[in-house]
């Protein structure tokens, strides 16, 4: 390894190469250049992981420009897994990679005698066959690697559209660029292509997409228009966020980046994750017609925007001084207009405003809180500010494990359909599985409710997609009580009714592997707003979805026993 390695390609690849199609050279300090040739046909480069090593970086340089810069856990000791580096769209070009490893040489080997250096591979395949015990069998995670926040999701032609927050090249948060999955019936998802990748304003943060029915971009009719935050992570502290569009005129199975990026920007750090829709026939809108309006987090608070084509964007009001839960950042709003499905007020539609926050859940690390008010399409109002002020908030489900929640765009019959990553922050990048690295939550259709104490509540029940099909229990509830899943292991997750106090708690101290994290231990508590009768639980692999009384009352807790449990016992 003085100078120059070149591959061991025969050994790796079923072509016969006539050339060297991959060679390493060593350059000064912790710094390799690894060339691949233009004529490789192979698909993949398979980079070499080490979950415990620090992040090294990547510079991907095609025919002299720099497409790319990743952070990537280049195996130093030990190879954990694989990830590929997609070749396909630097075919024919000179792909130049330089590599800075980071380590502490005072420990180690010679220079160039890290793992990485040598199992590094072309090859034409990868191989994503499932190897972990976790993966769920019907909730959606990524073939391989980091994900989490659902991002853009929306309806069209028959199919529900996710995307997420994807790190492709590992599975701990980073990299971040939008990768694609497609359902038909919110069950079964198709991997599809990686949809938007990072470029030079930056890695690609959350977002939303929308179906430009009426082109008022011009970027076609019926165009899917997607916009997100695009991050650029400096050397000299403040990340830069500003917001991009790209649109797709397939679908959303293919961007094209706007060229006049960025679309919106802010004089502040955290500046993220817009959600845009359509509102119809507003007073005072520049045609009387409708536009759209856009709810953004700022540090904080939220911030509202309008715009005739999603280009040049208005403020229009903040929201959240003083209001609410305000121990993290805000992150991931929507905006909805709910019915109230019973009491004295059912029947009428008001707006929920969903402010995801990190941290400063109810259980500790992320969740999802939320206001109820009017929304006239310049400013949101909540109905009670009693109800939130001095830190007092509403969280949409109670349990650990539910952030990030938004609604699906565009989607059917006026549905409001949402989808939560089923992870804290706390711990999500610890998790007891490695070739991926979190799933989603079932979809949940939000709706509002009266409580005893005559108050309007958000509650959220299980898509229609999942009645009948063998995946839930249903249990009724007579009174206080415990429920008690377990396993042949004997390992016990268990939700404990408590009627006098009007709470349910959710214990995982005994549900299996828990010590990789010690807020994993932590119970969660929800209030419950009126006696419970019902109970359905979603059980999992890896997770475990409690919806009292159809949906007010929701736990989300992800779980990781020997097996699933199979065991659904009430204890009085
Ligand atoms: C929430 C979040 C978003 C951001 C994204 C980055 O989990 O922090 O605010 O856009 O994750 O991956």
């Amino acid at each position: 390894m003085k100078n120059s390695l070149f591959s061991l390609l025969a050994l790796l690849t079923t072509s016969v190469p006539s050339m060297a199609q991959m060679e390493i050279v060593q350059l000064a300090g912790d710094n390799h250049l690894i060339r691949v040739a233009p004529q490789t046909k192979e698909k993949y480069l398979l980079l070499p992981i080490e979950e415990s090593a620090p992040e090294s970086q990547l510079r991907v340089v095609v025919d002299n420009v720099q497409m790319r810069q990743l952070n990537v856990r280049l195996a130093l000791s030990k190879v954990d897994y694989y990830v590929p580096l997609e070749l396909d769209e630097f075919r024919g070009k000179h792909l130049n990679l330089f590599t800075h490893i980071n380590i502490d040489r005072s420990n180690r080997g010679g220079v160039g005698s890290e793992v990485c250096l040598h199992d590094i591979k072309l090859s034409n395949t990868f191989d994503t066959t499932n190897r972990e015990k976790f993966r769920p069998e019907y909730h959606h995670t990524p073939a391989y690697a980091w994900m989490n926040d659902p991002n853009g999701m929306f309806y069209k032609d028959g199919e529900w559209h996710l995307y997420y927050q994807y790190g492709p090249y590992g599975s701990m948060w980073n990299n971040m660029t939008w990768a694609h999955s497609v359902s038909r019936d919110l069950i079964h998802w198709e991997h599809r292509p990686d949809a938007i990748r990072p470029d030079a304003n930056g890695t690609i943060f959350s977002g939303s997409c929308v179906v430009d029915h009426n082109n008022t971009t011009g970027f076609g009719k019926d165009a899917v228009i997607a916009m997100y935050t695009s991050c650029i992570q400096t050397p000299w502290g403040h990340d830069i966020q500003s917001q991009s569009i790209a649109y797709s005129l397939d679908n959303g199975n293919t961007f094209h980046v706007y060229e006049g990026n960025p679309v919106l920007t802010a004089e502040i750090a955290d500046f993220r994750d817009p959600n845009m829709f359509w509102m119809e026939s507003l007073s005072g809108s520049a045609n009387g017609e409708g536009r759209w309006q856009l709810i953004m987090s700022a540090g904080q608070e939220m911030r509202l925007f309008s715009s005739p084509n999603m280009k040049d964007w208005t403020e229009e009001s903040r929201f959240g001084k003083d209001l609410g839960c305000h121990d993290g950042v805000w992150e991931c709003p929507d905006l909805l207009k709910l019915k109230i499905e019973n009491g004295k007020q059912k029947g009428q539609e008001k707006w929920v405003l969903i402010c995801n926050i990190n941290p400063g859940g109810p259980a500790g690390g992320s969740a999802t809180q939320y206001f109820v008010g009017d929304f006239d399409g310049h400013k949101f109002t909540v109905d009670n500010e009693a109800r939130y002020t001095s830190g007092k908030a509403l969280w949409q489900d109670y349990g650990k494990d539910h952030y990030a929640a938004v609604s699906f765009s565009n989607a059917p019959n006026g549905r409001h359909t949402m989808i939560a990553w089923m992870s804290n922050w706390q711990y999500a990048n610890n998790v007891p599985t490695m070739q991926f690295r979190s799933a989603n939550t079932i979809c949940r259709e939000p709706f509002l409710f009266t409580g005893s104490d005559k108050q309007i509540y958000l509650g959220s029940r299980p898509s229609p997609e999942y009645a009948g099909k063998g995946l839930d229990h249903e249990l009724k509830i007579k009174g206080s009580c415990t429920i008690v899943l377990s396993n042949a292991e004997g390992e016990e997750f268990r939700l404990v009714y408590d009627e006098k106090a009007m709470t349910l708690t959710a214990d995982r101290s005994k549900s299996g592997l828990v010590a990789f994290s010690q807020e994993f231990n932590e119970q969660a508590t929800a209030p419950v707003r009126n006696k419970l009768t019902s109970l359905r639980l979603f059980i999992d692999k890896c997770s475990v979805e409690a919806f009292g009384n159809d949906g007010e009352v929701c736990m989300t807790s992800l779980v990781f026993p020997q097996s699933k449990f199979d065991r659904v016992n009430v204890v009085k």
